[in-house]
């Protein structure tokens, strides 16, 4: 498939990335950026594990994407890392002899502390970590990113930028990661059942079920919105709906009873527990 250069400069010219490990997460990442002109298909070099996987990739995007790590860090001035945890310190070692001190590793693998990416590149360059998670698939993500310790403020405006084509960012230290982990990597899971929650609610209360899915899913963004956008504070907000002896002020009472409030607060502790478990393993 022929892939047809945008006739615009790109909008980070000049700098090239690589993607090591272009998976879901960094198929997403790879999409993005060409879709919002970050970068021209010249300036991206991908690596995947299987050599047909690479093929298609390569034809699907329009970018060179191979199995070859080294000569893909060799090139690049930003190298994303994209591989599963556990596969990430011995990437490092692989890409060594292509890193210079003036390269950033970006590394989007859960749980994997910055500390153990600067171990495993021997050197003084710049690491940052981020955490995104999965409605980046539609550019309504929110990546948390943190730095190690050699990073530069340039280098953090420059994930910041890559990161922003996949949604909106913030800047946490590392210590707040595994929380990150907890709220927002696994957050969708715990919203995607409120509103099968809601939906349910309505067909129980006689709505047809694609209605009530509907009803539940856009209620659900336009309060999201609602909180991002006005930057009232969500109490505020409720307040706002709840009139005196209303509906709404009935509603509530449930789910004050039910301990929907404590339940989620657990579920985030829980999570937070967990990614914290999973990054000592
Ligand atoms: N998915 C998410 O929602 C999400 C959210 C936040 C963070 N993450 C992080 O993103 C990372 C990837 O997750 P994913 O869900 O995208 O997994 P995935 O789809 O399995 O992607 C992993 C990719 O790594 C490639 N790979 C494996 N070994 C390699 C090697 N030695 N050199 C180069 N490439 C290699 C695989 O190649 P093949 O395709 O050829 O097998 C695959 O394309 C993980 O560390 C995860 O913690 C994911």
């Amino acid at each position: 498939m022929e892939y047809e250069l945008p006739q615009t400069p790109a909008s980070m010219p000049g700098v090239k990335v690589a993607v090591l490990g272009a998976g879901k997460m960094g198929g997403i990442l790879l999409q993005a950026f060409l879709r919002n002109n970050l970068l021209h298909p010249e300036q991206i070099a991908a690596t995947v594990a299987h050599p047909e996987r690479a093929h298609a990739l390569s034809t699907q995007f329009g970018v060179a994407v191979t199995t070859d790590n080294l000569q893909a860090a060799r090139d690049a001035d930003v190298i994303l890392l994209g591989v599963k945890p556990l596969q990430v310190p011995a990437l490092v070692e692989e890409i060594r002899p292509a890193l210079t001190g003036n390269k950033l590793l970006l590394s989007f693998a859960a749980s994997v502390k910055t500390s153990a990416i600067e171990d495993a590149a021997a050197m003084e360059l710049g690491v940052i970590r981020a955490m995104p998670n999965t409605p980046a698939m539609l550019a309504a993500g929110i990546t948390a990113l943190c730095r190690g310790r050699f990073v530069l403020d340039e280098q953090l405006a420059i994930a910041q930028r890559i990161f922003s084509t996949v949604g909106r960012t913030v800047v946490v230290d590392e210590k707040h990661m595994d929380a990150v982990t907890g709220l927002s990597g696994s957050g969708p899971a715990f919203i995607y059942i409120i509103i099968e929650a809601l939906a349910e609610a309505g067909v129980n209360v006689g709505l047809p079920r694609d209605i009530a899915t509907q009803l539940a899913a856009q209620t659900t963004f336009g309060s999201a919105r609602m909180v991002l956008e006005t930057g009232y504070h969500p109490a505020l907000l409720k307040d706002a709906v709840t009139t005196p002896a209303g509906c709404t002020v009935d509603g509530i009472l449930q789910l004050e009873e039910g301990g929907l409030r404590v339940t989620l607060i657990k579920a985030v502790k829980r999570a937070t527990q967990r990614a914290k478990e999973l990054a000592a393993d």
